[in-house]
């Protein structure tokens, strides 16, 4: 009996050893991509500075908002005061740039929603697309990054629910479902409105952060780290909280009625925004109101199909984390 509870002992000391041999190694390996990404965007600033010395370059994104899964692809945003140069004149300046600073499959696409010049660099194999004074995506990349640190589920559900909206194929915004940015909203204002509230109100608290863009100025509280204790009163585990998240796109949120607004931590009606009616393609069958860009609903690529869609997947996953034997693997099913 002696002999059987020492080896016990001996191997759940080796799987421990073997779990932070595990986690040394990933960690090492984020590492090596933070210093892979900071390399590149250090031959990137030279070679732009070069021709533009005002210019900036940020990360934005998966690959700064810390809702990425490893993949060491990055978003870029050229910031530029240059009134000589139409917005177009400078996104082919700036291939013409790269194209001469060794990278490859430089290729500028003006005509692309967001237009950017996508690349390839030779020396860390990262690629990387860079836009033209995107600064709103750049501050609500910050945003969504402070939240992740008053609480660490929020980062949990929202790895989770943008890991089941990419299996489940809702995550395509071409095919009229949500991006990873509108899901990560939602997981926010899901947390916001849980009681006690597991996340704050960023932007209804002391202002410690501006930024003005176009003459227009955006602020926030971002002392995150005084904040730490924020959702320390709701005990909620993350299995209770991804349920309770589907249940609420399932069942309890008002499609007829409701914006969900993670600027004021509620909803607002969809008759005090006038999104009551289609103009142009935008529905608002679904409302998620962007924190910045207040007249954005990243709801509005929804259609009537998509809608459809989309709320018989909440119900989906609802109802398997409620009934299903083994969910984890359920939820997860490709479509
Ligand atoms: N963004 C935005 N407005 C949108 C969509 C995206 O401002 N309607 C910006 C946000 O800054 C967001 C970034 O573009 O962080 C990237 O969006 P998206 O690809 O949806 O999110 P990622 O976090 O990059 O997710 P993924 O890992 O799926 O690429
Ligand atoms: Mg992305």
């Amino acid at each position: 009996q002696n002999r059987e509870a020492t080896s016990g002992i001996r191997t759940l000391r080796s799987k421990g050893a073997r779990s932070d041999t595990l986690r040394g190694h990933r960690v090492s390996s984020q590492l090596d991509e933070i210093v892979k990404q900071e390399q590149l965007l250090f031959s990137l600033r030279n070679l732009v500075t070069k021709e533009w010395p005002n210019a900036e370059l940020h990360l934005y994104g998966s690959c700064a908002n810390s809702f990425g899964v490893s993949n060491s692809d990055i978003d870029v945003c050229l910031a530029i005061n240059n009134s000589e140069l139409s917005k177009l004149d400078i996104l082919l300046r700036l291939a013409d740039i790269l194209k001469s600073g060794n990278l490859q499959n430089v290729q500028a696409l003006p005509h692309a929603r967001v237009p950017i010049v996508k690349l390839m660099d030779p020396v860390t194999g990262i690629s990387c697309d860079i836009c033209i004074n995107n600064l709103l995506a750049v501050i609500n990349t910050k945003l969504l990054k402070d939240y992740a640190q008053v609480d660490k589920r929020l980062r949990q559900l929202a790895f989770i629910v943008k890991h089941w909206a990419k299996c489940r194929q809702v995550n395509e915004t071409y095919q009229g479902t949500l991006s990873s940015y509108a899901y990560v909203l939602m997981c926010i204002h899901f947390l916001q409105s849980r009681k006690p509230a597991i996340l704050p109100c960023l932007q209804g608290m002391k202002v410690t952060y501006k930024a003005v863009v176009d003459d227009i100025e955006y602020s926030y509280y971002d002392q995150v780290e005084k904040l730490h204790n924020f959702g320390a009163h709701n005990k909620e585990s993350i299995a209770q909280l991804l349920w309770a998240f589907f249940h609420y796109w399932a069942y309890k949120h008002d499609y007829t009625k409701d914006v969900i607004s993670v600027r004021i931590a509620g909803t607002i009606s969809k008759h005090a925004k006038d999104w009551t009616r289609r103009i142009g393609n935008d529905r608002h069958l679904i409302c998620i109101e962007d924190p910045f860009e207040v007249t954005h609903d990243l709801g509005r690529v929804v259609d009537k199909f998509s809608i459809k869609i989309l709320r018989e997947e909440f119900e989906r996953a609802a109802d398997i984390l409620q009934y299903d034997p083994n969910p984890t693997v359920t939820l997860f099913e490709p479509y």
